[in-house]
């Protein structure tokens, strides 16, 4: 899709019933995100979710998948080493049904995804505001601003492709960097408050159907203002996505 310039259009999913959703509207890939922390369980961060949780979603979502790609998040704590990361990537897809695992860090993260790769797990890189990293960040702030750390994006981005990652996912970055990675790599670079210039676009699924309490980030759009019904919402975000309309310039930063 990357080289016929066709847009990835991805979401989140966590249950049986919005997998089935998200199929009939033609996404391409869903996301058993650790947003499941958030948006499900009403934590106030990602962090406490586990590897059960995860797989118990995942396969929930796997329940109603028939062409979609199913990617999983790797929780926080479990992909420290590679070993670790190894055997809970191969839980999310022996017990969770994931066909491709997600893994927040950059370059440092480079041995576990090349570990990964080599067994043959399809591997996700997650650069930019790492929510899984929110305590060490400060917030949950725009990356790669400042010269220096866009520098350093970049470099990410190159050591995660050299080590096998077969895509890369860019959260809260600026447009303009978001769109030098997406040009530098071959791998499908997708993105999330990173502009329009990348690949595909992934979004959160309750911020876009407007179920997210109080403020939502600049970079989403509430899909249900407009649409008759869900399936509709669904339908107005996959074709905004393709014909570059979703993210406009007041989405990105
Ligand atoms: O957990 C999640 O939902 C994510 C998306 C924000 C990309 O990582």
């Amino acid at each position: 899709m990357k080289a016929r310039g066709e847009k990835i259009v991805c979401l989140t999913a966590y249950d049986f019933s919005f997998a089935r959703a998200l199929e009939q509207a033609g996404i391409d890939v869903m996301l058993v995100g650790d947003s499941l922390g958030m948006v499900i369980q009403g934590r106030s961060t990602t962090l406490p979710v586990t590897m059960d949780e995860t797989i118990y979603h995942c396969r929930c979502v796997a329940a109603g998948r028939e062409r979609t790609l199913l990617m999983a998040d790797m929780p926080f704590m479990s992909h420290i080493s590679a070993e670790d990361a190894l055997r809970n990537a191969g839980r999310l897809m022996k017990e969770g049904g994931a066909q491709i695992v997600k893994l927040e860090g950059g370059r440092e993260q480079a041995s576990v995804v090349a570990r990964l790769a080599g067994a043959g797990i399809p591997v996700c890189a997650h650069l930019g505001l790492r929510p899984q990293s929110v305590h060490k960040l400060g917030g949950y702030r725009v990356q790669g601003r400042e010269p220096d750390a866009a520098e350093s994006m970049l470099r990410d981005a190159r050591a995660l492709q050299e080590a096998g990652a077969d895509l890369l996912l860019l959260e809260c970055v600026p447009a303009a960097l978001a769109a030098r990675v997406t040009k530098e790599v071959d791998v499908p670079v997708i993105g999330i408050g990173a502009g329009a210039d990348c690949d595909g676009q992934i979004l959160v699924l309750q911020d876009m159907l407007g179920l997210t309490p109080g403020r939502t980030p600049r970079f989403t759009r509430n899909f249900m203002v407009g649409a008759g019904s869900i399936q509709q919402a669904l339908a107005a975000y996959a074709s905004a996505v393709r014909d570059g309309s979703f993210p406009a310039h007041e989405h990105a930063f």
